[in-house]
């Protein structure tokens, strides 16, 4: 399914849930997004193993189905990793790639991002590319650039509307509760758009925002011009959140 709305909500599942509380919950998700205008697109990100059931339990509602990360190779000697056409063959619409997470814990560079979202692309997988700073980046400044040069590095030429989406996802607010205020969201998602067009001209890939979105504070996230869409990773988990989220989204985008 080609992702095609103006507005995107996204929901991270990351490391939690068994197939069984994936099922309930992607049950509910599919529900919540049945009533969708055109404007806006739901897709949920489940761990690997569970993949092929979410994918079945969604199939048909119109919610996009995607991959955590994928590897830059299509097959080989990598244990434990999972290739873009493996995503394919599950029946993945997306996938991340450079989340925070990743880039931390799998100690992933710009390069290494760059090679996964070429891969993905080849693939026919909306890729959506997460850039962002940590706290000591954004205290000392060089926020503005760091978000520049992830986006440079890690952009691949076949870059454009239909094939990336950014998420900006400043460290400092994933799963901590803190949320960027509306004017730190502003300047950022401005930045990265500045950046775009400089780097592809016209056709610009959707800015999504992600770090703390909750029921709470996604109409006003949702809510600004230079916002397309959230990327939600603990609210995505609860089903009324999410679905509050949707509703949020739907006010906006439709
Ligand atoms: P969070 O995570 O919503 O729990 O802060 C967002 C993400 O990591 O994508």
């Amino acid at each position: 399914m080609a992702v095609t709305a103006e507005i995107l909500v996204l929901g991270n599942w990351k490391m939690h849930l068994t197939d069984a509380e994936g099922v309930t919950l992607a049950q509910s998700v599919a529900e919540t997004a049945s009533g969708l205008g055109a404007g806006v697109q739901v897709g949920i990100s489940p761990p690997f193993p569970y993949l092929q059931s979410i994918g079945e339990t969604i199939s048909g509602s119109g919610v996009l189905l995607g991959g955590q990360d994928c590897h830059y190779q299509s097959q080989g000697a990598y244990t434990g990793d999972v290739s873009a056409p493996m995503l394919v063959d599950c029946g993945c619409d997306f996938t991340l790639v450079g989340h925070s997470e990743r880039r931390q814990h799998h100690h992933e560079d710009n390069g290494i991002v760059f090679d996964k979202a070429c891969a993905a692309i080849e693939q026919g997988l909306h890729t959506v590319i997460c850039v962002g700073e940590t706290l000591k980046q954004r205290e000392d400044g060089s926020y503005l650039s760091l978000i520049g040069e992830q986006i440079e590095k890690a952009l691949p030429e076949r870059a454009n509307r239909q094939t990336v989406s950014i998420a900006y996802e400043p460290v400092w607010a994933i799963g901590t509760g803190k949320t960027a205020g509306t004017e730190d969201i502003i300047e950022v998602h401005a930045h990265i758009r500045s950046v775009l067009g400089r780097l592809l001209g016209e056709d610009l890939p959707r800015v999504l925002y992600g770090g703390s979105v909750k029921a709470e504070n996604a109409l006003e996230i949702l809510s600004l011009p230079v916002v397309d869409g959230v990327l939600v990773g603990g609210a995505s988990l609860k089903a009324g959140a999410f679905a509050e989220i949707i509703r949020a989204a739907s006010q906006t985008g439709s």
